[in-house]
């Protein structure tokens, strides 16, 4: 497990340098549980995100502070949560975007935890790992990744972290009385999944073509998407409230959630996931369509 991890970590994050590689069972839980295994005291967080960043600084008792893209205007803090692809938004942070993160981490002496698990699903942009950029220097990096997303495995609970050799020894130590070990079945089933690229290209492709077939059906409607270059979501407004677009879409026999779920700054926006089988897919285009032409 453990060499396929670094293997993996290597060919397709290109890690360099002295890392270490952890499993997990599931990035949630580490998301939940990392803040408060590291007893950190004040965590920032994208201001637009995915919500259990916030929960496990508060199960940790620390601050969480929502914070914008660039580091150039964060507050001192000891951690630091970065999402790209992001959950909801489908924003790709740039090399530079990347790079700006780490020199904050080294000037502030503060942990970066990137959680890359949308890294595979490219779409009109291409994201790339912080472990790419640290020039194998990866003291205070941790970059997660999830076989949830990239396999589709989320019912196995299969992910893991890569990074900071002393802090993932922290955690290991940690761990040995927390528990959260993943099974050997499923620790198996991740060798076979990281050894194949195959059906990542093949799903990538699916949600890409969802994506092409939704969007217009969108936009017809009124809907204006932004940021969505990667990952499984579609980010819209309709600059209204984002219960009403829930409540539209609804009676049209489509589920979103309501940007505000993810912070303030969404509470203009509806994200649309990728996730409905290809059929479902079709007939609710074929009904936002029927309800375009209606209007
Ligand atoms: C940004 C982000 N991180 C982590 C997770 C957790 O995924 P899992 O626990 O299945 O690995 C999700 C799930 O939706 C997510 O969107």
């Amino acid at each position: 497990m453990r060499e396929a991890l670094h293997h993996w970590a290597i060919s397709r994050l290109g890690a360099t340098g002295d890392f270490d590689v952890l499993p997990l069972i599931g990035s949630k839980e580490l998301v939940a549980w990392l803040p408060t295994f590291l007893e950190a005291k004040t965590v920032l967080i994208p201001d637009i995100a995915y919500p259990t960043y916030k929960v496990g600084a508060i199960l940790a008792g620390a601050q969480a502070l929502a914070v914008d893209i660039s580091p150039a205007d964060w507050p001192k803090a000891d951690f630091a949560w970065v999402n790209s692809p992001s959950n909801p938004t489908g924003r790709v942070h740039t090399e530079e975007e990347l790079r700006a993160v780490i020199q904050w981490s080294r000037a502030n002496n503060a942990l970066i935890v990137s959680d890359e698990c949308y890294l595979e699903f490219a779409h009109t942009a291409a994201p790339t790992s912080i472990m790419s950029h640290t020039g194998g220097e990866n003291t205070n990096i941790l970059a997660v990744h999830s076989l949830s997303k990239r396999s589709n495995m989320a019912g196995y609970r299969a992910a893991f972290v890569v990074g900071d050799t002393q802090v993932i020894a922290r955690l290991r130590e940690v761990r040995k009385h927390a528990g959260m070990i993943v099974p050997l079945p499923v620790q198996q089933a991740m060798i076979a999944a990281l050894s194949d690229d195959e059906h990542v290209v093949q799903q990538r492709t699916r949600y890409n073509s969802r994506r092409e077939i939704l969007s217009p059906a969108l936009e017809a409607l009124g809907f204006q998407i932004e940021e969505s270059r990667a990952g499984l979501y579609i980010w819209c407004t309709r600059d209204e409230s984002d219960w009403d677009s829930v409540s539209f879409l609804a009676n049209c026999g489509v589920l979103v959630t309501p940007g505000s779920f993810y912070g303030e700054k969404g509470a203009r926006y509806i994200r649309v996931a990728l996730t409905a089988t290809d059929e479902d897919i079709s007939s609710a285009c074929e009904r936002l369509m029927a309800l375009k032409e209606k209007s």
